[in-house]
């Protein structure tokens, strides 16, 4: 007993000692051509036979897609090697490819995984594509003293990029959640809390959203106004 926790300590102590580093967090791709996805390691890979890929498609649970061990560079996926990296290859990517590409790593019995890579294939503005902010209503979040701010984009074929500055400051990324349309199209939410003060300080609030490699993004800002608001009753 003692043994067994020993040795599940030591193999935790001994596997912290290695990260994978994903540093790009989006890549954007056309249809039809080839994906690149690189992973780097604090620590030799050994050749890669403990590399695994997994993807998290929207709405979904991640998925094994590869284990490097038995590459025959052959097929969709091929994993490339040095010494403290492996590059996932994609060929021929489908839009129903986009999704987190995570790089892992199995240490013993458990498994260390990278950050992730958003791979965003071909182009997820549609027709029916805007973009909106919703702001803190004026009377609830005064109660709370955090100021949740939301970034709504609805109507589109996949995954997007987006990113919030708080007065030109670039903000941490956060998780996007979806919601799938009868259509198929779907809605994507990205929140953003703060202190109220910060909200109230009139800082400028700004949502960029990237729907494809092209140079243009949608940007949304809005900042707190005083005044008096108008009370509740005059809605009714
Ligand atoms: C992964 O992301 C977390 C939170 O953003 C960060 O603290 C950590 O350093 C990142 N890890 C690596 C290996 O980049
Ligand atoms: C991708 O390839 C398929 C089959 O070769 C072709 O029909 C389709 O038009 C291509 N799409 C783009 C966006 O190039
Ligand atoms: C939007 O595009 C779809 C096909 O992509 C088309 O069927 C539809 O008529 C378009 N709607 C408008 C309002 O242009
Ligand atoms: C907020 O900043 C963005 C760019 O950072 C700018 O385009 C926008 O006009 C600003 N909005 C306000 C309300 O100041
Ligand atoms: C790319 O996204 C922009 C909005 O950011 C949109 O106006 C444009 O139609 C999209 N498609 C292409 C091919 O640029």
């Amino acid at each position: 007993m003692i043994f067994a926790e020993y040795l599940l300590l030591s193999s935790l102590v001994l596997g912290v000692q290695l990260f994978l580093h994903q540093t790009q967090r989006i890549q954007f791709v056309e249809v039809n051509d080839s994906a690149k996805i690189h992973c780097s390691s604090t620590e030799n890979l050994e050749g890669g036979s403990s590399m695994f890929w997994y993807l998290r498609r929207e709405g979904e649970k991640p998925t094994c897609i590869k284990h490097c061990l038995d590459d025959q560079n052959v097929g969709k996926f091929v994993c490339k090697h040095e010494t403290h990296s492996s590059t996932l290859e994609i060929s021929n990517v489908q839009k129903t490819e986009s999704g987190i590409y995570y790089c892992a790593y199995r240490y013993s019995s458990y498994l260390i995984f990278g950050n992730g890579t958003t791979l965003i294939v071909g182009d997820s503005y549609t027709n029916s594509s805007w973009v909106m902010l919703l702001v803190p209503f004026p009377w609830g979040s005064q109660v709370t003293g955090t100021a949740n701010l939301a970034c709504v984009i609805h109507g589109v074929s996949s995954l997007v990029h987006v990113s919030w500055s708080v007065s030109g400051e670039l903000q941490e990324q956060r998780l996007t959640h979806s919601l799938k349309a009868k259509d198929g199209s779907l809605t994507l939410i990205n929140h953003i809390s703060v202190p109220m003060d910060t909200w109230t300080s009139g800082k400028n609030f700004t949502c960029e959203v990237k729907f494809n490699s092209s140079g243009t993004s949608v940007k949304k800002s809005t900042r707190y106004l005083t005044g008096d608001f108008p009370g509740p009753a005059c809605c009714l």
